[in-house]
């Protein structure tokens, strides 16, 4: 990490006010910490307070979790020695090696399907497409392959549209309402299957580990949907994202193109450090604890990281931060260290998982004949992950 660089590099036109964001308003509209949490902008105490095991998992409903039976609780809730058992029971789903021999494949067959349709009928919705694939990779994870994929893919998306309903008055009744309907669907359609096929032949999947430890049902679908959340919506809303900054950005395209892997692990790198999907993480003190800078923290307050400041915490990203910098990364020293996959024990499991596959699509959807974006997205904000959601883009190519 190197300090702040107080010039900005001549490509930019050395303006520092530049603001490539695309979700920088909805996100000043609507990112609000927990009542009484403390708001972490800076990334050194962001990074201490996320690896530090003097803190909690807080926010998302943590403070409401039964822990009567901990075993059965999703791994995001958890913390200390039980999280840590969890977390190295699943880290085997998400080695480079299970990357490259089981995940690759099912981005590659998805990535190619779905380029096949896009081909034959000349257009497509980029977040159908998106959640198809993050939801094919997810389900492989997880083991919910035991129902077709697509209905599967179509069922969660009527899931998280139900979570966007509205946050007051009757309309957030009536969301909630239809949420558990979404969700029970999803249930009795998807996971019931699932866990009735691993009972009779396990896998090594999610769902086989949870069978194998006697989760009950409820325990197997707060885990599936806990991948659907974490996984799937995520990486949906990031893939788009991508894409609407390759469409409209000729010179990012062009080096995407013609660049390497690493260029394009870098490209897609600078996109989230600036797009973080989540936008806050909430975390409780457990006991007293004082960060390096003599930060004094009480055992039971609550601190609310801001994913999208501390990003763009010019300590670290250096010059012009709220510009898309390809280069950023290698110059800045912090590659692949950004915040919007978290840090320290709750880290992201999947982020090596999520940026794969978006290369891989984003890679195959850009050097399609006649591509093109036909219809930009709009932009709109998804309470229960707080974070964006982008939705209605339409690519066209030519057909063939
Ligand atoms: C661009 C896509 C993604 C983003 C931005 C993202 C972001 C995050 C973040 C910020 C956390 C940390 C939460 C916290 O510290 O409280 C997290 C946790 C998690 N993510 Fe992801 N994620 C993505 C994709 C994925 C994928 C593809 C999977 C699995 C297939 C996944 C599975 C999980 C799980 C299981 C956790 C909980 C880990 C724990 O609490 O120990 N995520 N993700």
């Amino acid at each position: 990490m190197s300090e702040a660089d107080p010039v900005c590099p001549a490509r930019f036109g050395g303006d520092p006010a530049r603001d490539d964001r695309k979700s920088a308003a909805i996100a000043a509209a609507n990112v609000h910490a927990e009542p009484g949490a403390d708001v972490i902008n800076s990334f050194g105490f962001a990074r201490d307070v996320l690896r530090s095991a003097a803190f909690v998992q807080a926010g998302a409903g943590a403070e409401h979790v039964k822990m009567d039976n901990p075993e059965h609780v999703s791994v995001f809730f958890l913390d200390g020695e039980l999280h840590k058992k969890r977390r190295s029971q699943l880290a085997r789903y998400f080695t480079p090696k299970a990357i490259k021999e089981r995940h690759t494949k099912v981005m590659d067959r998805t990535t190619a399907e779905l380029i096949a349709d896009l081909r034959r009928t000349g257009e497509a919705k980029l977040d159908v497409m998106s959640l198809r694939l993050a939801s094919d990779v997810a389900a492989e994870i997880v083991g919910l392959t035991a129902t077709n994929q697509q209905a599967m893919a179509e069922r969660l998306r009527k899931v998280f549209m139900s979570m966007s309903a509205p946050t007051k008055g009757i309309g957030k009744w009536l969301g909630a309402v239809n949420t558990f309907y979404r969700v029970m669907t999803f249930y009795w359609r998807d996971v019931v299957p699932a866990v009735r096929a691993r009972r009779k032949a396990p896998q090594d999947d999610v769902i086989s580990y949870c069978v194998q430890e006697k989760y009950p049902n409820k325990g197997i679908l707060i885990e599936c949907m806990t991948y659907a959340t974490a996984g799937m919506l995520t990486t949906r809303e990031f893939i788009v994202m991508v894409a609407w900054h390759l469409f409209e950005n000729d010179d990012l395209r062009e080096i995407f193109l013609t660049g390497g892997e690493d260029v394009q692990f870098g490209i897609l790198d600078e996109i989230l450090r600036l797009e973080p999907v989540a936008a806050m993480l909430h975390r409780r003190a457990a006991e007293d604890f004082t960060g390096p800078a003599g930060q004094q923290v009480k055992a039971g307050e609550l601190y609310a990281i801001n994913m999208r400041a501390v990003n763009v915490d010019p300590a670290v990203a250096g010059a012009c931060p709220f510009t898309l910098d390809p280069d950023r990364g290698k110059r800045q020293k912090i590659a692949g260290s950004w915040m919007s996959f978290g840090d320290g024990p709750h880290r992201c499991p999947g982020s090596q998982v999520a940026l794969h596959e978006t290369r891989v699509f984003i890679d195959a959807l850009l050097r399609v004949p006649g591509i093109r974006l036909a219809k930009t997205p709009t932009i709109g904000w998804c309470a229960p992950i707080m974070g964006y959601e982008v939705h209605g883009a339409v690519v066209m190519c030519d057909k063939g």
